[in-house]
């Protein structure tokens, strides 16, 4: 699949991952499929997307979008619970929650469900790549590559790309495509065995881990080492208030 014929873009899973995909390709122009579980999740998604913290409505009133832009952008999104409406997408990219299992059943049965050239991308916290895509068909998996967005989606800028060793230089061309024509700054990532977290997660990882030693050893208090972090390093919080929404224990 190359860039130029990505018109239509899938997510799969409308939370707050999700929901910030959806919303930062439909805003750029792209048709978006977003299918979730439930009724409930679809319409949280709806909310989220229109009117939440950093919803389009938000942006219209910050000035960032003009209304009619607004509009044609909702316009560009269809929510469902039903797989099939993803059929037509030319990429879909997975928000769903960190299971890995989950993760492996819900592409196979995309797989099926998807056209064969189209680009599966997992927006997966850590784990490896090649597992998440492990039951994909071997036509699948050089179009099967990892997205890694951080939260809020429309305002950070960071999209990890992590490559397998059966990831095409198309697969990983259009993504990088895609990822700037949407406004993200890329980072490539060779996927790792017996690894988790990619890049961002495994550094901030190892240097949390290393915050909670020293508030262990009574060297300083968490209080004192998140004010350092913040006003020294200017990271936007510390270690002891931040560790919320990446689903997992460093
Ligand atoms: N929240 C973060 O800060 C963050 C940052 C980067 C990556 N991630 C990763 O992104 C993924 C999603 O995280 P999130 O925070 O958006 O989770 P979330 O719980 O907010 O959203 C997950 C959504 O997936 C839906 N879902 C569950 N099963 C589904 C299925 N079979 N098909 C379609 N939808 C399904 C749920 O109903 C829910 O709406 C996870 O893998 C997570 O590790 C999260």
């Amino acid at each position: 699949m190359k860039f130029e014929d990505v018109k239509t873009v899938g997510v799969l899973g409308g939370g707050i991952m999700g929901g910030g995909i959806a919303q930062t390709f439909c805003v750029a122009g792209y048709n978006v499929v977003v299918r979730d579980i439930s009724e409930e999740a679809i319409n949280a998604t709806h909310e989220a997307m229109f009117n939440g913290k950093w919803g389009i409505k938000r942006s219209v009133e910050l000035g960032k979008l003009k209304f009619d832009e607004a509009v044609a952008a909702m316009d560009r999104v269809t929510l469902t619970r039903y797989l099939e409406e993803m059929h037509n997408c030319d990429i879909v990219i997975e928000a769903i929650p960190e299971k890995l299992d989950l993760k492996q059943a819900v592409f196979a049965e995309l797989d099926a469900a998807v056209k064969p050239e189209a680009i599966f991308a997992s927006n997966t916290s850590g784990f490896v790549i090649e597992e998440v895509g492990r039951d994909v068909s071997e036509s699948r998996k050089p179009l099967f590559i990892g997205m890694h967005y951080s939260n809020p989606v429309t305002t950070m800028k960071m999209c990890e790309l992590i490559y397998t060793p059966l990831t095409s230089q198309e697969t990983i061309d259009t993504c990088r495509q895609l990822a700037e024509a949407t406004g993200k700054v890329v980072s490539m990532v060779k996927d790792t065995p017996g690894t988790y977290g990619f890049l961002l997660n495994r550094i901030f990882g190892a240097a949390a881990r290393e915050a909670r030693a020293i508030a262990e050893a009574g060297i300083a208090t968490k209080e004192d080492i998140d004010k350092a972090m913040i006003t020294g390093r200017n990271w936007p919080s510390g270690f002891f208030g931040s560790r919320g929404g990446i689903g997992r224990e460093w």
